[in-house]
């Protein structure tokens, strides 16, 4: 199955599985759920805003950092652009923010509360190099329309 193929059953299974839920908490975690069972990624989870800095929400994958400050490592810089960051190699990334050894390749996509400020970053690694594209992107963008 193409990746759109998979990323499209996707959108529809977790637009029935959230529908009606209004927890964002219950919502991300589902969301994580999903798309790490998915795809098989290394790390995928949710980042929330609070105050100056990102706290660690629902994820899958090994434990984390807990906290970023605005505008540091790659979640903080999705936060402070307010645009997703694709990240084909880690090393490359000035200031990436190392969680785990492990990870090759990231993308960031910033979620919208309803005043359209960023209220939490949905943070996916791979331990594979450039596993992210315009494809990602785009779905998960919308994906995260979703919480
Ligand atoms: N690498 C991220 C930090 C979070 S972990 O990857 C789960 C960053 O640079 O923001």
């Amino acid at each position: 199955m193409s990746k759109e193929a998979q990323y499209g059953l996707i959108l529809r299974q977790l637009t029935a599985l959230l529908e009606g839920e209004e927890d964002g908490i219950a919502k991300m975690a589902n969301v994580a759920a999903v798309l790490h069972g998915s795809f098989g990624f290394w790390w995928t989870g949710f980042y929330r805003v609070a105050g100056e800095e990102l706290i660690l929400g629902p994820f899958q994958g090994p434990v984390a950092c807990m906290h970023i400050p605005f505008g540091k490592g790659v979640c903080g810089t999705a936060w402070k652009r307010n645009a997703s960051v694709v990240v084909p190699d880690v090393e490359q990334f000035p200031g990436h923010i190392a969680c785990s050894s492990a990870s090759r390749s990231e993308i960031v996509v910033p979620v919208h509360g309803p005043d359209g400020g960023v209220t939490a970053v949905l943070d996916i690694d791979s331990d594979r190099l450039a596993i992210f594209d315009e494809t990602d992107r785009i779905w998960l963008e919308k994906v995260v329309t979703l919480l």
